[in-house]
């Protein structure tokens, strides 16, 4: 080869032998949403339910992510991009060993999640928008960096100072202003279940 990289993909087991061995098909389930918004309490609560049913899952979360894998990236758009490649690359890796992956970030635009469901594939691709408006998550502010954003105490912050675009076709929109978070799992699990059927 050109580079004199040799890729093994061709000796190596399948993504449908490792969903054999696991009795189930694998998905990205990729939500998106302001900071605030409840990615992170939705992943973790699906993740537990999907868990509890059998079903081996593996959440990625912004903030977890960010402190290791990306923790030289900041909020730029180049780094945000840089920050959902490399997210999508590993995320495709545990698509790939048949694992149920559910990734929190805030993945502000089109552009962004488009790319990602290129990397890891289209048809694994689930996209659920978490639609919380910028008013609840900013009187919420668990992490207090809203009331930095409006102080100018943070840069390019996502719906104040930096766009956030809403997915045009989610497979699912979730307001956890309105839906409790059991109402929520169970709105999720009705899209999902079908899908993770052998
Ligand atoms: S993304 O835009 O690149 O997808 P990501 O989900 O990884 O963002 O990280 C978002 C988290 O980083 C937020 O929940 C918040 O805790 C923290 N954060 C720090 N600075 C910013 C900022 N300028 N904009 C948005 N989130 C920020």
């Amino acid at each position: 080869m050109e580079n004199n990289i040799y890729p093994i993909f061709d000796r190596m087991l399948t993504r449908q032998d490792k969903e054999v061995l696991l009795g189930q098909r694998s998905v990205m389930i990729w939500f998106t949403g302001l900071s605030g918004s409840g990615k992170s309490t939705i992943a973790i609560a699906l993740e537990r339910e999907l868990h509890r049913r059998g079903l081996l899952c593996r959440i990625l979360d912004g903030d977890n992510i960010r402190s290791g894998i990306n923790n030289n990236l900041g909020f730029s758009e180049e780094d945000r991009i840089e920050n959902i490649r490399r997210i999508a690359e590993v995320a495709k890796l545990f698509i790939d060993s048949g694992i149920i992956t559910i990734a929190a970030f805030i993945s502000p635009n089109n552009d962004i999640r488009d790319m990602a469901a290129d990397i890891i594939g289209r048809d694994s691709f689930l996209e659920i928008f978490i639609s919380t408006p910028l008013e609840e998550c900013e009187k919420r502010d668990v992490k207090g960096l809203y009331a930095k954003a409006r102080k100018g105490e943070i840069k390019n912050f996502t719906g104040i100072s930096a766009p956030f675009e809403a997915p045009t076709h989610p497979a699912l929109k979730i307001d956890t202003s309105k839906l409790t978070i059991e109402e929520s799992v169970n709105k999720l699990l009705e899209l999902i279940l079908p899908k993770i059927k052998l």
